[in-house]
């Protein structure tokens, strides 16, 4: 399939591809990708859950060890998205709205989430792994209450059943390519062009406080730089809790 990726495996339910892929014994492999058909404790970042239906998501995690040093890859979360929101775009034709950090959105509704989880080792400075756990909600399905209006499938918002193993093929490709030299400029560039939140105010949950700010651009390394009291500040992890219109 992919002469990058020889170790692909697909199961049938998992409780999570992404703390499948943390286990040890997938230290025997260079890189491992792990499919499930449905995961029973899919979970995004700051220990939420990602919903993994039965056969309606692509549910897929990839585990590498990177040979270069940690802070070339502070912006690995985004590469990852603008990785996937391109593949979805190639079948698509339309554009999909990234919100920093992580999420895609179509009609303002989240379709898509990236979790990339990492064990470093401090004596080499490098990465023991890196799991990219990505998950898209393809097809039609029911959302909890809860998540009416936060979270929708590719399918409900364009009509468009996209095939889920050119998706595969397409994200393994691009993301192999990426890993020949860990070029990150054409991938931030992308990103940045598809990030709706650039130019808008939004509610902010650092690790110390809730600030309101405006958010002025995203640079190269993936950080947020917004306005907040007449200053500048760089943000390189918070959660955007509200985007005012
Ligand atoms: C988020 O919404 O914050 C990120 C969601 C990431 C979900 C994917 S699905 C495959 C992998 N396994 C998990 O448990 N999480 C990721």
């Amino acid at each position: 399939m992919n002469n990058y990726f020889k170790h692909l495996e697909i199961v049938d339910s998992i409780d999570s591809t992404n703390k499948e892929l943390k286990k040890d014994q997938y230290n025997l492999y260079d890189n491992y990708v792990l499919i499930a058909k449905e995961q029973t404790n899919g979970h995004g970042r700051l220990t939420r859950t990602f919903v993994s239906n039965k056969d309606v998501g692509l549910y897929m995690s990839i585990r590498i060890k990177p040979n270069i040093e940690i802070d070339r890859l502070n912006n690995i979360t985004c590469v990852i998205c603008a990785i996937v929101c391109k593949s979805l775009e190639k079948q698509l034709n339309i554009p999909i709205d990234i919100k920093w950090v992580n999420d895609l959105y179509i009609n303002s509704l989240k379709v898509a989430g990236i979790l990339v989880e990492s064990k470093i080792n401090f004596n080499t400075n490098k990465f023991d792994y890196l799991v990219i756990g990505i998950g898209i909600n393809l097809y039609n399905q029911e959302f909890d209450e809860s998540l009416k209006n936060i979270a929708s499938s590719i399918e409900k918002e364009t009509g468009v059943k996209l095939d889920k193993n050119l998706l595969i093929e397409d994200i393994l490709n691009e993301l192999s390519s990426y890993l020949k030299d860990y070029n990150s400029f054409e991938y931030m560039k992308y990103y940045i062009s598809r990030s709706f939140i650039i130019g808008k105010k939004i509610k902010l949950q650092t690790s110390l406080e809730l600030i309101d700010c405006e958010v002025i651009d995203i640079n190269y390394s993936g950080e947020l730089i917004v306005k907040y009291q007449n200053s500048l500040k760089t943000i390189n992890s918070a959660e955007i809790i509200k985007t005012y219109i």
